[in-house]
């Protein structure tokens, strides 16, 4: 039944490889809708406007990035006296970036990405400036503000979503600060898509975004539903600040909603979709960021010592709050193996993403339910 399922309404969209495949044994389940890149799609990583994955250091000892990572830049307002253009600030700061061994994982993956990102912003220019005015020279008030903020990247080790105090998610544009983790989650993919082909021939009229955090997921689910009313949730109240901002930026005050709740605690379903992004950093991993992710709330990573205390607790309550046709959808990142190894028997499917990322999976309600009755009956039997 489920190795069936993705080919229920085959994706017309051109850019995204779905590819369902079993984790541990790699054998590949099915193969939908493989095209031409497409733009929703099909962007690079490297995009600023584009999320993507964190890649934490396996074994900090031996990372580069960490030990690096004690190295203090001095910058001097000597340093910058050769520099005159938008192209040579750009340049300069991705210079100092890699020589500071900076992480990048928070919008960007690349020092070049990061520093255009910063001198755009301190310019007040567009992420997409066309190359042309590369070459453009700055004021001498530009280069001081320019410099200060490449300084703060470097000395203080602030992700630049924070300094520029925007991300951007599935082609949207969100209001961050320290009080919100930093949207990268591939999930952006799922929602350009509309969750298709699972969602295919799904009537979508209520959503729930759990752990909502910047409010990114839910907000984004609200513009690919257009019909449909979505509630945020958060156990955070700092969180669901930023969420109200969000929603309000995004002028849809009608249909989302931000309400605290520690996990379902506070909620009434059913939903036809549930979307969660929860913490599922495991101890050790905490131990281990760089210094970019420990500005962002401590709440919004860690998820206990095998990083899955929050996806347990959702998989056990989902099926009270979840249609019988409804789609849960959760990001475990790399506590995927260890999951399925916690429950085995439980039908995962894990989408593979075009612009990076894994550790995603798919259940409908009906498999929810059918999985916890038999387990019920195994262990009275
Ligand atoms: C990994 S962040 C995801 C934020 C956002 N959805 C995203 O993808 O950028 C996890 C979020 O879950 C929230 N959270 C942590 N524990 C929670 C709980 N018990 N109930 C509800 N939300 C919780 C955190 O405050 C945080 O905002």
């Amino acid at each position: 039944m489920r190795a069936s399922m993705p080919y229920r309404g085959a994706r017309r969209r051109a850019g995204v490889a779905w590819i369902v495949y079993h984790r541990r044994s790699r054998r590949r389940i099915a193969t939908a809708g493989r095209g031409v890149p497409g733009p929703a799609c099909a962007a690079p990583r490297s995009v600023t406007r584009y999320g993507h994955w964190i890649d934490f250091p396996r074994n900090p000892e031996r990372d580069p990035r960490t030990t690096r990572a004690r190295w203090r830049p001095v910058v001097s307002d000597a340093d910058l006296g050769g520099l005159r253009t938008v192209r040579d600030f750009i340049r300069w700061g991705a210079s100092r970036f890699n020589e500071a061994g900076l992480v990048f994982g928070h919008g960007t993956d690349n020092a070049l990405d990061e520093a255009a990102a910063l001198v755009f912003h301190a310019l007040h220019l567009p992420p997409d400036l066309p190359a042309d005015w590369l070459g453009a020279a700055l004021t001498r008030a530009e280069r001081g503000a320019v410099a200060a903020l490449l300084r703060r990247r470097l000395h203080e080790r602030l992700p630049a979503a924070y300094l520029t105090g925007e991300a951007w998610f599935a082609g949207l544009s969100f209001r961050v600060d320290p009080r919100v983790l930093i949207p990268r989650s591939p999930i952006a993919e799922l929602v350009e898509c509309g969750f298709e082909p699972w969602a295919a021939g799904l009537e979508v009229r209520r959503i729930l975004d759990l752990g909502t955090g910047s409010g990114c997921i839910g907000i984004a689910c609200a513009m690919a539903f257009p019909e449909a009313a979505v509630d945020l949730a958060d156990v955070s109240p700092d969180a669901l600040e930023v969420a109200r901002e969000n929603i309000a930026r995004h002028g849809i005050e009608a249909r989302v909603r931000a309400l605290r709740s520690d996990l379902f605690a506070a909620l009434a379903g059913p939903y036809d979709l549930i979307v969660s992004n929860p913490p599922y950093v495991t101890e050790a991993q905490m131990r281990a960021v760089p210094p970019e992710y420990r500005h962002e709330p401590a709440g919004a990573l860690a998820g206990g010592p095998e990083g899955l205390d929050f996806a347990l607790r959702i998989l056990r309550e989902a099926p009270a709050y979840l249609a019988e046709a409804g789609l849960l959808v959760v990001e475990v990142g790399e506590a995927a193996a260890s999951l399925e190894a916690r429950l085995p028997g439980l039908p995962f499917l894990w989408p593979e993403f075009a612009r990076g990322g894994d550790g995603v999976f798919v259940l409908t309600g009906a498999e929810l339910r059918d999985y916890w009755k038999n387990r019920a009956c195994a262990g009275s039997a």
